[in-house]
């Protein structure tokens, strides 16, 4: 895994927007895997700027969000449908036919998730996987137990997930009981991966994810099995890491490090 350890969220948004766009400026057909979620936001902001300011092209970019809430229409304002269009792919220039996100409503799920896995296999596979982490270490919402070779399927949300989601809901019961989620083994299959974290309640689940056993306890401790993991975080996120003067000094030393990821002065 390469670490980076930023001094604020925009740097660290900044950070992680940049090197997503030297992949797409090198492959302008690039597949994405997306994530929602608070941590991401800034990331999208940052794309979008570089949309409208820098001709950044997303016209034949593929998207694959990680994720839905199993009952909510995509007209729903917590559905992550709603989600996507209102942060980001309402704001850039890709095909709304080029995005796709499980669907919550579907009523037979076994075939759509199925369905999704091809669809990602047939767009030629995900070339970078955006990744939050939950306060349990779940990556999508793998969420602890989860199989770490698992493929897209429903899931039972954990109740330290819904209570960590609740803050979007106007009461805590609103919080959908299932979602429709990649699994380990699908995201394991992207070509790269970012996981980006920041603030002090990710701490322990980033420190498990890094340095843990490999353990579906903690299902981000499975990227360790990735050969290409890029992680962005924040000070807060990064403060549970036992060999965090090790990852400063890789970033602050190591030649081959694209500029990009190096701290800034
Ligand atoms: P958050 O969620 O970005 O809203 O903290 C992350 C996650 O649950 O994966």
């Amino acid at each position: 895994m390469q670490i980076y350890i930023f001094d604020s969220y925009e740097d660290l948004s900044t950070a992680a927007a940049a090197a997503t766009a030297d992949t797409l400026n090198l492959k302008p057909d690039s597949v994405l895997g997306l994530a929602t979620g608070s941590t991401p936001l800034g990331l999208y902001r940052e794309l979008i700027r570089m949309h409208r300011e820098e001709g950044l092209d997303f016209s034949r970019v593929t998207t694959f969000n990680l994720d839905e809430y199993v009952g909510l229409p995509k007209t729903h304002p917590q559905s992550y449908h709603f989600f996507m269009n209102r942060n980001f792919f309402r704001h850039i220039n890709i095909l709304p036919q080029n995005t796709y996100v499980p669907a919550g409503t579907t009523n037979n799920h076994k075939a759509f998730c199925d369905w999704y896995e091809n669809r990602i296999k047939e767009s030629g596979g995900i070339d970078i996987q955006i990744l939050g982490i939950g306060t349990d270490g779940h990556i999508a919402f793998n969420e602890p137990t989860s199989s770490l070779g698992s493929r897209t399927r429903i899931k039972t949300l954990s109740k330290q997930t819904r209570d960590d989601n609740s803050r979007f809901f106007e009461k805590p019961g609103d919080v959908p009981v299932y979602a429709i989620t990649m699994g380990v083994g699908t995201i394991l299959e992207a070509r790269r991966i970012f996981l980006i974290a920041t603030g002090a309640a990710k701490a322990v689940a980033v420190a498990g994810a890094i340095e843990g056993p490999v353990s579906s306890m903690n299902t981000g401790s499975a990227l360790q099995l990735h050969q290409d993991v890029v992680v962005f975080l924040d000070n807060e996120a990064a403060g549970k890491l036992k060999l965090i003067d090790y990852y400063h000094w890789i970033q602050e030393n190591e030649p081959d490090a694209p500029e990009v990821l190096r701290k800034q002065p």
